[in-house]
């Protein structure tokens, strides 16, 4: 492979290959505004970003083709992406078992502890793969960095990158940004000690951290003082540990705006909107766009709209709440049963109160990127309360599309409360009565604060947009 001079790492990455009926292989760019953005970076020096094969088309495309140039056809400017077939059996214990079993759930702080988390030997094992899974990456960075290049390693599935690489690679100036937020050390420390300090001296291991919010960072901190006993300085926001000292940067991702207004000149858009205008009628519209997801909070999303039908009686039949619930991790035996659930209160809401020619909630579960954005422009309310969240880019980038004013109830534990929480209307994510009253403020707010606040929120979503968050984090590596 030849050598780049910034590398990316992460477990998903930026194109998905599939195979044709004829046997040939065609790759699709992952949607968002980040991977776009760092590519828009990447692709000025040489680079090459290095990620999990996920589907059939990938391991055949990383077979045939390691570190592959795509072209610009394909929107990657030629960068080149080396796919790792990770073993299986190894893939699932660091992916679905260590990473989006155990690391997310703790770090969103949504375990049910009376019965979980438990760490027996099988996580043990997990844990091996998810060791294996991490030098799988290293390896690959180790064999395909130029000398002095940046990387810069993504999420909590590649914790124990930056200590293996920097091990191995000394010359190199490595970055680690974590997408999610970070728990406490009172959560943090349910880990088993030697897994805990493995994560952290692991992620420690980079020149430089980022978060997305200066809650996340802090709470890192706190983990490195209380369980590492790591020499933390709060205020400049370093850690001192195994003679080195670590920057801890917060870097807030803002929603991508010209990417953004790009997809949704798409003409299917259109033809959603379309369909959307038709299906909601002259009635008020309360959107949600998430993941099927635990820390969504789509139940008590529900369960809010239902406390603000029953509550303000004077709404029904003249609004409607559409609710995207697309598919995710379903590999994960939690987010089976949470879809479940979803669909079954979405149901019990249409059964209490749907009338003739009146249907309260619409659920959609397929995963539709046109609909979502007709869904931003049309919105009169955007719903966005997970019980935590690193940031949430659909509080972002619902209030740069909406074309009529949406207002933002949003939740006080996404971090994307940082910057809109002085223009949303912010709730606890728990208290699904205080949610209702916010939906209710939401619909019966004067068209002139609704526009002042709109704007201001689509002038602080796009504040740090996703290309310039990517070029701070390399260029603190100096
Ligand atoms: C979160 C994580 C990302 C991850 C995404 C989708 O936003 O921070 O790293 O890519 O979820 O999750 P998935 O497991 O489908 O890749």
């Amino acid at each position: 492979m030849d050598k780049a001079q910034i590398l990316i790492a992460s477990n998903r990455g930026p194109v998905s290959f599939s195979i044709n009926e004829d046997g040939s292989l065609e790759h699709r760019r992952g949607g968002g505004g980040l991977v776009s953005g760092m590519i828009s970076v990447a692709t000025e020096i040489d680079s090459i970003w290095v990620c999990a094969a996920l589907s059939e088309g990938d391991r055949r495309a990383a077979a045939e083709a390691p570190g592959a140039r795509l072209d610009r056809d394909h929107d990657l400017g030629g960068m080149r992406v080396h796919m790792l077939d990770i073993p299986e059996e190894t893939f699932q214990g660091a992916y679905t078992g260590v990473a989006n079993s155990t690391l997310w759930f703790l770090q969103h702080m949504m375990y049910d502890t009376p019965n979980k988390p438990s760490f027996g030997s099988g996580f043990r094992r997990r844990w091996e793969d998810y060791t294996a899974y991490n030098n799988a990456f290293a390896e690959a960075l180790v064999a395909g960095a130029a000398d002095n290049a940046r990387v810069a390693v993504q999420d909590y599935h590649l914790a124990l990158v930056p200590r293996i690489l920097r091990a191995r690679r000394p010359d190199l100036r490595i970055a680690h940004f974590s997408h999610t937020p970070w728990a406490p050390p009172e959560y943090f420390r349910m880990l088993p000690d030697d897994i805990a300090r493995e994560l952290l001296s692991g992620m420690l291991g980079a020149d430089r951290l980022g978060f997305l919010s200066p809650r996340w960072a802090d709470a890192f901190l706190r983990c490195c003082a209380e369980i590492l006993r790591a020499d933390v300085d709060f205020r400049n926001r370093t850690v001192e540990y195994g003679g080195r000292v670590v920057g801890v940067g917060v870097h807030a991702l803002g929603a991508d705006e010209e990417g953004l207004r790009e997809s949704a000149a798409d003409p299917l858009v259109a033809v959603r909107r379309e369909t959307l205008e038709e299906l909601v009628g002259d009635t008020r519209l309360i959107v949600r766009v998430d993941r099927t997801e635990l820390s969504k909070n789509i139940v008590r999303g529900l369960e809010a709209y239902r406390e603000l039908l029953l509550a303000h009686p004077e709404w029904r039949g003249r609004v409607t709440h559409l609710a995207f619930a697309y598919p995710s991790r379903g590999d994960v035996p939690e987010y089976r049963e949470y879809t479940d659930t979803v669909l079954r209160v979405a149901k019990e809401i249409n059964e209490e109160f749907a009338t003739a020619d009146w249907t309260p909630l619409v659920l959609e579960v397929n995963d539709d990127y046109p609909r979502s954005l007709a869904s931003f422009q049309l919105a009169d309310v955007l719903l966005v309360n997970p019980i935590r969240d690193g940031m949430n880019l659909v509080a972002k980038e619902g209030p740069v599309l909406s074309e009529r004013d949406s207002v933002l109830v949003l939740s006080r534990e996404a971090g994307a409360a940082d910057e809109l929480g002085g223009d949303a209307l912010t709730v606890n994510p728990y208290d699904t009565v205080e949610t209702a009253e916010a939906l209710h403020r939401a619909l019966s707010m004067p068209a002139a604060e609704r526009r002042a606040r709109r704007e201001r929120l689509a002038e602080a979503a796009v504040a740090l947009p996703p290309r310039r968050w990517f070029q701070d984090q390399l260029r603190s590596l100096g």
